[in-house]
């Protein structure tokens, strides 16, 4: 693991970037600024490496940028309706940033923190970074110390450990969210990978991107993704949910037990034979086909970041829990301690 600096906030603090390696050619870059991973590199079928998630090449492309480009999110990923939960009996009222929604944890998310780092021993390269939010921080409820370990595995795995606990019952939703290209970041369209979703069902959505509650089966709708199935493929089908979220911007009901670590979705690159696999503990996952990118921000290789130039699996609680008690419980309760696991695996077929 190597490290390096990486500039420095508005506020002045340090940014650091850290390195991590292993023997089978897959290297793995992740910032303090927001535990982004701002660069990940994979080997196609005939060995070519490439970076194959979008981001910039300093800080500073990090803090402007709008769209969480590689960053872990929090306080709570995704969208709280009207930006208000209650909990224990009490309202809490958060910043409205999409819409009429507060999304990804409000104006200054775990996306806009530094968080401490610090390399742990042992086999595999692993780096913990820590982030203790403060009691109201943002509107949220209890003090909470997070805990996030990337590993590289030898199995050209980058692990994500997600841990956190709380002076106060809170709602948590913690995700990472890279954008994907496994064609190398740059390439104008990622809409020819093929997609696999371990999904019987997704949660249907309204105008504003909040769910109905219904948990709806994909069978029938372009939202089955059973089997392998180019994501571009039947994105501009006329159909209600597409056209809500612009194409794909949806979560997935993962099969199996949340709380096990299972496969949740696998996407292939045809041309360049790149594989990426997605297993997680948590309930969901958002599949955002990066619909509100537009070629404003100018990427790592110079070129801009287009519509549909990427994918984005963000594993997750479903979006709007606290406001849907029929959804997977978002709270976590003092004393408690939060767990969750995601594995993005890398491959070439
Ligand atoms: C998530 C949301 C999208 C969008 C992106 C960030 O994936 O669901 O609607 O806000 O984050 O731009």
């Amino acid at each position: 693991m190597t490290k390096q600096p990486f500039g420095k906030t508005a506020a002045g603090e340090t940014v650091d970037l850290y390195t991590l390696a292993n023997s089978s050619g897959v290297e793995v870059s992740i910032a303090t600024y927001g535990g982004t991973v701002t660069s990940l590199k994979t080997q196609d079928r005939a060995g070519r490496i490439a970076d194959v998630v979008l981001g910039f090449n300093d800080l500073d492309g990090y803090v402007k940028a709008t769209f969480y480009a590689g960053a872990l999110v929090g306080r709570y990923a995704n969208r709280i309706a009207k930006g208000r939960f209650a909990l224990n009996g009490v309202e809490y009222t958060l910043a409205v940033n999409n819409g009429a929604n507060s999304l990804h944890g409000g104006l200054k998310g775990f996306d806009k923190a530094v968080w401490a780092a610090r390399e742990l021993p042992g086999g595999d390269p692993a780096l913990e970074l820590t982030y203790v939010s403060q009691d109201g921080e943002e509107g949220y409820p209890g003090k909470l110390t997070v805990t996030v370990v990337y590993t590289l595995t030898r199995f050209n795995e980058l692990r994500i450990d997600y841990a956190a606990e709380t002076s106060k019952d809170t709602v948590l939703n913690l995700t990472n969210h890279s954008y994907f290209n496994l064609a190398g970041e740059g390439n104008a369209d990622a809409m020819d990978h093929v997609l696999r979703v371990n999904a019987d069902r997704f949660t249907p959505v309204d105008a504003g991107l909040i769910p109905t509650s219904e948990l709806r089966p994909v069978e029938g709708t372009p939202f089955d993704f059973r089997s392998p199935m180019a994501i571009g493929a039947r994105i501009g089908q006329a159909d209600e949910q597409l056209e809500r979220g612009c194409g794909y911007d949806h979560n997935f009901v993962v099969n199996g037990k949340m709380g096990t670590l299972r496969d949740a979705a696998r996407a292939v690159d045809p041309k360049s034979g790149r594989v990426l696999e997605v297993l997680t503990t948590e309930p969901g996952i958002q599949l955002y086909a990066a619909n509100f990118l537009d070629g404003t921000a100018i990427g790592k290789s110079g070129k801009p970041y287009q519509r549909r130039s990427a994918f984005c699996l963000e594993t997750q609680r479903f979006p709007d829990s606290p406001n849907h008690p029929d959804f997977p419980t978002s709270v976590l309760r003092a004393g408690q301690k939060f767990a969750s696991t995601t594995v993005f695996q890398f491959s070439a077929a």
